[in-house]
Formats: C-alpha cells, structure tokens, sequence
C-alpha cells in the first residue's frame, strides 16, 4: 500500500481557462500552502472541482450503514406489498437517487413503474450505469432537482409512493421541508404514502462544563490559581451562535456531562401530510426535571418511522437513549465492543449540540424547566426557562462577540483548555519577570495565552495579528484587563527595526486560522524564518523551540468506513459507484485528513514512532527521514495511521511538551484517549488483513512548505514466508 500527501490544497478556485494552449484539460486553481502561507497558481486537472465534489460526497459512509439500508429496503417490501394487495398499482418516485439504490430497491420490490431524480450531474451519470449494470434500466432517470421537473413532460404521472433520503444530523438541514411540499404539490397523488413516513425529534438537557468549554471563553489562572486574564463583558454577555455542533454524542466520556432531564419530544415532522408541512415552526415544551443544575446545552437527535404504520424505526439516538440498546447488548457477537459503540455507526447522521444563549440555573424546587424549540427551513435553536415562555416568536441568535464568528468550536475549546495552558503558562511564568525589561512578541492567531506575559510584567508586547476580528477580540481582552505596553500589527513587516532589535522572546501557542491539519502550524517556522532576516538579538529566546511528528498505526472500529470501497449493498452491485469515488479521490483529496479522533474510537496497534523532528531555531532545514514500525499480530488489522505533532516549549525539556496526539499513555492494544480540542491526522490503509510491518518515508522542504509522507505496509504472509 502506497500512499503520498500533499500539503497544498485546494482553497477556492478562480479557474482562468489557458485557451490556446494545447491543454485543453487544465486550468489554475489558487491554492494556498499553509506551512509558508504563500498564494499561488497550480494547474490542474479540468475536472478538479468535480472530484472534490464527488470524492467528498460522503455516499461511501451512508452506503455502509447496514441499518440505514436493510430498514429502507423492508420499509419499501412492505409497502409496495401492502399497496399491491390493496389492489393498486404502485408507481414511485425516489427523490435525490444517487447511485440509484433505494430506485433498484422499489424495483425489486415489485413497484409497477420506478422514476429517479438526481440533481448531482456526475452522482446522475454514475446511476444511469449501475442502472444498466443490475439489470435496472426500466428505472426512469430525470438528471434535474425534484422542484424543476415537469409533470407531463419529465413524468407522465404522478407518484403514489416517494421514497428519499434527504436528511442530515439537523434532519432538515438539506432542505427536505421545502422538497417535500413541493413533490405533495406538484409530483404526488392525494393518497401518495412516503419513506420516511414521519420523523420525531428529542432532545435531552444537560449540564457539561467539558462541552461548554467549546462555547464560551473561561478565566486564565496563573499557577497559584491568581487570575491573570478575565474575559471581557461583551464575551460573557454573547449568546453564542445558534449553530449546531455536530459530535458523535456517545463518545463523550460519560462523567464529562449530567443530564438534567430524560429525552423529550419536541417536533414530529410528518412527511406524508399533504399539506404545506411545518408551518408552526416554534413550540415551548415543559419538561420535567430530573437532576438540579446549569442548564447549558441541548443534545439533539431524531428517530423516523420509515413505513407508515410506525413498525419500521430507525433511531439516531446516542447508546444511553437508543431504544433498541438491550437488543443490541444481547446480540452483539464482538464482546471487544464498548457499550457505547453497540448502538450501529454512521458518519452522515451523528448528534447534535445546542448551546443554549442563556443558561439557566435550576434546583430540584423546579420541578421542571421549559423549552423553546424553534427551526426554519434548514435549522434549529433552542432557549431554556423556568417559566412558560411569551409566545413571541424567538430569533436566532448571533455571535456579537467576535470569539464564535472567528474561531472554531474546537479552537474555542483549546483556549480553555486547562492542562495545555497550564504548560504553557508555567513557560511564560519563568521566562517573564517584572524587573528584566523583557519584550516579547506573539505570534499566530488569538494568542490570548501570550497576552499573559503582558500581565507577568513583560515591558513590551508586540502582537501580529493578521485577522481583523481576531485582533478586535484579542484587543478587547487586552483593553478590559488593562494590559500596558501591547501593541497589535497586521503584519510582521510592519514592525519597526528597533522594536524587532530590541526583543528577547517570541512566543507562540502555535496556532493560526488557516491550518486545519496539526502540522500546518508549522508556519510559526516561517515568520521566524521572515525575522532571523532582521537583526535580531543573539539571546533571543523563541518557543516553542521545536516540534515532532508522530505516526501511531492504528485499529478503528468504523472511522475507515467512509474511504472504504462498497461493493456490494443489499444485494445490489455498486463497484462502478466505488470506482468512480476512487478515481476522484485520487485526484482531488489529501491522503492524510484532518479527523476529530476522540470521536471515532480505534486501537493502538503498536507504540507510536517520531516520524520528524524541527527545530525554530533553524527552521528552514531540509529532511528526509524514513523508519519501519513492527506490528503485533495479536492487536488486529492496521486500518490506519494517526498523526499528530509534540509542541516542545523549551528544548529537551519532556516536562514542557504539548501534544495534539494522545492525551493519556498509549497501550498497544487499548483504546487511544486524543485531545478533544484539536482535529488530527489521518491516513487510511483500506487494508482489511493483519500486516506485519509498516515502512515509511518523510520529505520536509520548509522553504517550499512541503510535507509529504509514504507508508507502506508489508502484510502478514510475507512474514510468515
Ligand atoms: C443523502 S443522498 C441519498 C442518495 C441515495 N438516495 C441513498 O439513499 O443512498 C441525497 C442525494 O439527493 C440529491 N438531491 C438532494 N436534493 C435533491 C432534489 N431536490 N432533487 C434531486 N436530487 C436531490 C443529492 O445530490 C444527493 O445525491
């Protein structure tokens, strides 16, 4: 197995056509490197956008989910056998078909005529062949959005059974209110049944200061436990975005959060109603109170009933609430598998949490609280009370602080975060003392951190800060905390040339807006580089002074499903739907991706090896590194590779490292614990046998910001030869 990445990606493409050239098959795409954070044109393939799109489609993920798939398909042999008896003929439509699955599915199950639509150009075209392939080409295709087909010109008539999947974790995220009201209007008889028959929505209260860390900004404590920065009021007083986050809920260690309350209903959505659906669209729902505490979030998921009489259930919720946990326990054959992981795994559909804009403090005297839930067309917020609401109508709130519409929930979490600022914390306590005159420059984006040494006593502060609403926040912080000597550039070359002689610590936390794998911060290396042009002080400390890559060849229980071919789905032939993903994959997507990995469990297979070391003090040198990591047998199939990067404070100090990897001691064969406050690396193998080694090769060239690693696994048999 070969794999190459490329730290170059796509950002947004302008697409200039060459004409008159002779390629007529390329054009420039702007692409930003994150490592040097220059811009620049890259040629490439005509079709690049298309497989982006494709290969990020994410139909592998739902195309795997056995649950998702044999329910539909029993939904749709019941009811096209029900309608039969009753002596109708049973025409269906299959809104957004994709690779034409559910379409072949109505077909097998009898239905007297089949019409597909897909709006996706290249999904429409790739149906039309596995169509033909399993012998389903009496299906119908319309290659148009269900709300621009014709009656009488692309249909001749209208369906009386629509069978669609068209949801997301939000349920209404994709649009299905509108599609759904358009298809009873304009493409469904008056009696039409539909799968999904219905939808119910829960949600469950809760208190979690783990959760509400990717919310809202806390105090940094020195470490005698003084406070050194306190937020502003406008940060305190901001309700947040309405916004989902999207968490595989029941990976949540499950001491980090208390419900307050048992899951509640709080809408049905009903997709057979013939009329216009949803037009209450707010509703307080009183419930009762199970524990006293802060109420601060919501956990959301839903369930659909997908046939009409309710029997066929298809549930979201995470394994504490799910309704079929016990039958799940009982039948489960993998006895390796944690309880959370028994409920079935699916990517396209996860959880949701909603941080309510003001929480609210509840005793057991309560008895109950309210809830407001409200949704428009694509999305839902959430108010809590302890009294019955007015009924007027809620809006959606808005970040008015700066910190939600700039950063990420995750990167809001890292601010919070008490283990890694303490390291840091403990750096900057040494390094800075009141009577030394130390000037100090800070370096990435939102290094609230590094304004402590503003508050340690540094003489000077010299902050570059690229990002405007990132520099009013930081600036409002340094305002409210009365921080002296703070001064805030845009860029490094702004800086005059005696500031620049005079400094004596650059710091960083590193981290900047742009960078979504670990590495890309890396360019913390590159301004250094910008300055060592400068006259800079010889004693001039600079931290983190390094940083190390680290590769772990891991087991994950299902995180390799969604680059993992399907092959095969309910009978129904999709190597064509694999290839072409395949094909654009190769084309447009890095083979190291940026995954939350706290969300998706997995197994260390082995102890994890430096795959390259740099240091900021000679930042511009160039490596090649390769090394070879023996694998147990014993712990199970290399599915992939996790990457991560050390952040060495101080050099060859082991006490002052911050890892954006593991965040406990990892134990060949056991579950890795990862920092939940930072997105890793991964690379997937697509091997599904034991391996017996794992070769690999690193090229760093800092200069031109290339990073590109290769692995290679060597499976089992050859060992054995
Ligand atoms: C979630 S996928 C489902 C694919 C397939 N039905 C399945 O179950 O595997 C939704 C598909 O619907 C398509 N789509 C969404 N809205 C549509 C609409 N109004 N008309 C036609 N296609 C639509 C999307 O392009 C996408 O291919």
């Amino acid at each position: 197995m070969l794999g190459a990445l490329l730290l170059l990606r796509h950002s947004k493409s302008v697409v200039p056509k060459v004409t008159g050239l002779a390629r007529l098959m390329a054009n420039f795409t702007q692409v930003s490197n994150p490592i040097t954070g220059q811009s620049g044109w890259q040629e490439r393939d005509d079709n690049y956008d298309y497989h982006l799109e494709v290969a990020n489609a994410g139909f592998g993920d739902m195309l795997h989910d056995w649950e998702r798939n044999q329910k539909y398909y029993k939904a749709l042999k019941k009811t096209i056998a029900n309608m039969r008896e009753a002596g109708k003929k049973v025409h269906v439509l299959d809104i957004g078909t994709g690779t034409g699955i559910l379409a072949m599915m109505a077909l097998r199950a009898g239905a007297d005529t089949v019409t597909a639509c897909e709006a996706f150009m290249p999904m429409a075209n790739c149906a039309q062949r596995i169509l033909a392939a399993n012998d389903a080409s009496q299906v119908r295709l319309i290659r148009k959005r269900s709300t621009e087909i014709v009656m009488g010109v692309d249909m001749t008539q209208r369906a009386n059974l629509l069978v669609a999947e068209l949801l997301d974790t939000e349920l209404i995220g994709e649009g299905a209110i509108g599609i759904y009201n358009h298809a009873h209007k304009e493409l469904l008889t008056e009696d039409a049944l539909c799968i999904p028959a219905r939808a119910n929505c829960y949600a469950q209260v809760v208190e979690s200061s783990l959760a509400a860390q990717w919310n809202s900004l806390k105090l940094l404590a020195n470490l005698d436990g003084d406070i050194l920065l306190r937020p502003p009021k406008e940060l305190q007083q901001c309700s947040g975005e309405a916004a989902l986050h999207d968490v595989q809920l029941s990976q949540l260690p499950s001491n980090s959060f208390r419900c307050l309350t048992e899951p509640a209903e709080i809408f049905e959505f009903d997709f057979q109603r013939k009329q216009p659906r949803e037009l209450k669209r707010q509703r307080a729902v009183k419930i009762q109170l199970q524990h006293a505490g802060n109420a601060e979030l919501v956990f959301y998921w839903w369930q659909i009933a997908l046939d009409d009489a309710g029997e066929v259930l298809l549930s979201c919720a995470p394994y504490w609430a799910h309704p079929e946990l016990c039958q799940l326990q009982n039948t489960c054959q993998d006895n390796r598998r944690p309880l959370a992981n028994l409920v079935p795994w699916r990517d396209h559909w996860m959880q949701a949490i909603y941080y309510l804009p003001q929480p609210v403090q509840l005793q057991l005297s309560d008895a109950h609280l309210w809830l407001n839930c409200c949704h428009d067309e694509y999305s839902l917020w959430f108010e809590a009370h302890k009294q019955l609401p007015t009924e007027k109508q809620v809006r959606r709130h808005t970040c008015s602080c700066d910190l939600h519409m700039t950063y990420s929930r995750s990167r809001i979490g890292q601010l919070n975060q008490g283990t890694r600022n303490k390291r840091y914390l403990s750096y900057l306590e040494q390094a800075i003392q009141p009577d030394k005159q130390q000037h100090v420059l800070l370096l990435g984006d939102g290094c609230l951190l590094g304004m402590a040494s503003a508050a340690l006593g540094a003489a000077s502060v010299t902050c570059v800060e690229p990002h405007r609403f990132s520099r009013r926040l930081v600036d409002s912080v340094v305002k409210h905390n009365a921080l002296k000597s703070v001064t805030f550039f845009e860029q490094l070359q702004q800086i005059p040339a005696d500031q620049l002689g005079k400094l004596t610590h650059i710091f960083a936390e590193p981290y900047f807006l742009n960078s979504i794998l670990p590495w890309d911060n890396f360019y913390f290396g590159t301004l250094i580089l910008q300055l060592q042009q400068q006259q800079l002080s010889e004693q001039l400390q600079i931290s983190p002074s390094g940083a190390r890559i680290y590769a772990l060849p891991v087991e994950f229980l299902d995180l390799h499903k969604i680059r993992a071919p399907v092959r095969n789905c309910e009978g129904f032939d999709l190597k064509l739907f694999d290839q072409m993903v395949q094909h654009s994959a190769e084309q447009a997507l890095s083979l190291v991706e940026a995954q939350p990995l706290w969300e998706y469990p997995c197994r260390a297979l082995t102890q994890p090896q430096q795959l390259l070391s740099v240091d900021f003090y000679n930042f511009g040198q160039e490596q090649m590194n390769h090394g070879h990591l023996k694998l147990e047998d014993a712990f199970g199939v290399c599915n992939g590779i996790a990457l991560w990067v050390d952040w060495e404070i101080v050099k060859d100090s082991p006490k002052s490292v911050v890892s954006t990897g593991p965040s406990e001691t990892i134990v060949p064969g056991q579950f890795v614990k990862w920092d939940m406050f930072v997105r890793q690396g991964v690379h997937f193998t697509n091997y599904t046998e034991k391996s017996a080694q794992l070769d690999w090769n690193t090229t760093f060239k800092p200069q031109l910001g290339e990073l590109s690693f290769k692995f290679t696994l060597s499976p089992q048999h050859i060992k054995n030869a």
